[in-house]
């Protein structure tokens, strides 16, 4: 009887499987196989966060404690959301703590349409190099913030694509922050060149 079930469940996921792969090239076929496989994209389903991504902050988050109720977090690039929901959680900025806790500020700016999501502002078609959408950004941030966008004492984390260029990125960060390290994530993937530079203690500017 369970064998039976078992083979009549693999049967139905391999319909499912080959449903999905056709009409796809063989490099569409490959990533669609890459996602079925993933461990954390089944997790990101399971637990309503719009990509895998959502534990790469996660797993720094609960490492590096980045994250605290009543923070401001400017998300660069977030569309389709899953770290501006990991930050409207952990900041608070929803006001869904039951501890009283401080109301923290969640931006996020895209070229792309960035989904709605309570307890965030989307700022979505724009582009974070224009002054136009820095003009924008300083209007949505509380007043502290609103002179210089990152306070002295900041944290910057940033996504980066390790090679001949990385260590000058390292080194402009490093003359503004008094602490820069290279991340690598459980969840990220091992055979992507994709790692993080988490930089603290931004140094105030001198005038
Ligand atoms: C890897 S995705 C970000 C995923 C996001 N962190 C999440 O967890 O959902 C990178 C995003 O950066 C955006 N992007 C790239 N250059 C940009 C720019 N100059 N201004 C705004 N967004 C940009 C892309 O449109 C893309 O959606």
């Amino acid at each position: 009887m369970w064998g039976f079930s078992v083979w009549r469940r693999c049967i139905h996921c391999s319909l499912s499987v080959m449903k999905k792969l056709k009409g796809k090239t063989a490099a569409e076929q490959r990533w669609v196989l890459r996602q079925l496989k993933d461990p954390y994209v089944k997790a990101s389903h399971a637990q309503n966060f719009r990509c895998r991504s959502a534990f790469k902050l996660l797993e720094i988050d609960d490492k590096f404690r980045l994250l605290q109720p009543g923070y401001s977090v400017v998300d660069c690039g977030a569309a389709p959301g899953a770290w501006s929901q990991v930050a409207v959680e952990r900041v608070n900025s929803a006001g869904t703590s039951r501890h009283g806790l401080p109301r923290g500020t969640v931006i996020g700016i895209d070229l792309l349409n960035i989904p709605p999501l309570d307890g965030a502002h989307f700022l979505s078609s724009h582009d974070v190099t224009h002054t136009a959408t820095h003009a924008k950004l300083l209007e949505l941030l509380p007043q502290d913030l609103a002179e210089m966008i990152l306070l002295p004492r900041g944290s910057l984390l940033c996504k980066y694509w390790d090679g001949v260029l990385s260590h000058q990125l390292q080194e402009k960060l490093s003359s503004v922050f008094h602490s820069v390290r290279s991340i690598k994530p459980d969840a990220s993937r091992k055979d992507s060149a994709e790692r993080y530079f988490l930089a603290r203690m931004y140094k105030k500017p001198v005038k």
